[in-house]
């Protein structure tokens, strides 16, 4: 029987190898100390010894137990070990690595302009109104004095969604919205995207107007002249010279084209002496929007009584504004998502 303990040892030796897995070393524990393992047979088969061979015998089975089972311990660490070393390596954090940034978002310039319009005329006053991009032809031209013939309606190169309904050309029906629905005193600006059949570096064909109209009993011209010049000179600068030239919009009796001072030659035409200002063409003045009295017939189309109420109403491109503000010579620079663009408004 001793001899049958030293082959069990090298047995188990020569089982337990570096390589054996967790299975593996379950598996030997089965088969050398389970209930019907080869040492659990031995230590039954100690009966079969005579009696005065037996305590030396038990006590070298209890040795090789013990030896079995340090050995199936200590293999059962390593592998834990090493099982965690791995983790260890496969986790590694390179601290010294630099972090990655949250990339921050902004605002697009065009909001950026249109929300500064906006504040200027809400500090004055004025209220937010909205109106639908798809609009009818009753309230893109037809409440605004354009009747079905009338050659104003060539000017704006209309997106037609069926006969009677268009994408809409300018903000201002939203004047006709507004008036419609309510009574005066009226203080509104209405910003949003109109439409129009145009494609090139100064037209896009869809492209921001803020709309703006005032209606009380007793409006004048000075009131226009008053609120337009306090607005151009807080979006562009406080000494600018504000010009009104005679103009004609069917929606408006009389009628006026706004012009500024140019901000590059300071109205002078010229740069460095000789050279015409390449931003206002030579002329000293920039367009900047469209404005007027309300003519009579606008309110005669909304209910209102036209001898008892006056109003103004404007409207201003804000691309147009934005490309003045911030030099950019191409419209289609604001619709191409260029992240190197846009990055550069804070
Ligand atoms: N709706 C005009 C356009 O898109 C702009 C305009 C001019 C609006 C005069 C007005 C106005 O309210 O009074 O060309």
């Amino acid at each position: 029987m001793r001899e049958s303990l030293d082959t069990l040892r090298n047995e188990f030796l020569a089982r337990i190898v570096d390589g054996a897995s967790e299975q593996e070393v379950q598996r030997l524990r089965v088969e050398f100390l389970g209930r019907k393992g080869k040492l659990t047979l031995m230590f039954h088969r100690l009966k079969e010894v005579p009696p005065e061979e037996r305590p030396g015998l038990g006590e070298a089975l209890n040795e090789l137990r013990g030896f079995v089972e340090g050995k199936l311990e200590l293999r059962l660490t390593e592998l834990k070990r090493r099982e965690k070393e791995r983790l260890l390596q496969a986790e590694r954090v390179d601290i010294t690595l630099p972090g990655s940034r949250w990339e921050r978002g902004r605002v697009h310039p065009l909001t950026l302009v249109m929300d500064e319009i906006t504040d200027v005329f809400v500090a004055m006053g004025f209220e937010l109104a909205r109106g639908p991009d798809i609009e009818d032809d009753y309230h893109n031209f037809e409440a605004l004095n354009m009747p079905p013939d009338h050659p104003a309606r060539d000017m704006q190169d209309t997106f037609f969604v069926s006969a009677a309904r268009v994408l809409r050309t300018h903000t201002s029906p939203v004047q006709i919205r507004v008036m419609e629905t309510r009574k005066p005193p009226l203080q509104v600006i209405a910003p949003g995207a109109v439409y129009r059949h145009d494609d090139d570096a100064t037209h896009s064909p869809m492209f921001h107007q803020v709309e703006g109209f005032m209606v009380d009993s007793q409006i004048a011209f000075s009131d226009l002249k008053g609120v337009l010049t306090h607005f151009l000179r807080r979006v562009f600068r406080p000494e600018t010279g504000v010009r009104f030239r005679p103009s004609f919009f069917p929606f408006t009796e009389p009628s006026a084209e706004v012009d500024i001072q140019c901000f590059l030659c300071d109205g002078k035409g010229m740069v460095q002496g000789q050279q015409a200002c390449r931003v206002c063409k030579g002329t000293g003045w920039l367009e900047i929007l469209g404005a007027g009295m309300i003519d009579p017939e606008v309110f005669r189309f909304v209910g209102y009584d036209a001898e008892r109420v006056s109003g103004f109403a404007f409207g201003m491109g804000v691309e147009r504004i934005a490309m003045l503000k911030y030099g950019i010579e191409d419209i289609r620079l604001f619709f191409q998502n260029e992240l190197r663009f846009l990055r550069q408004f804070a």
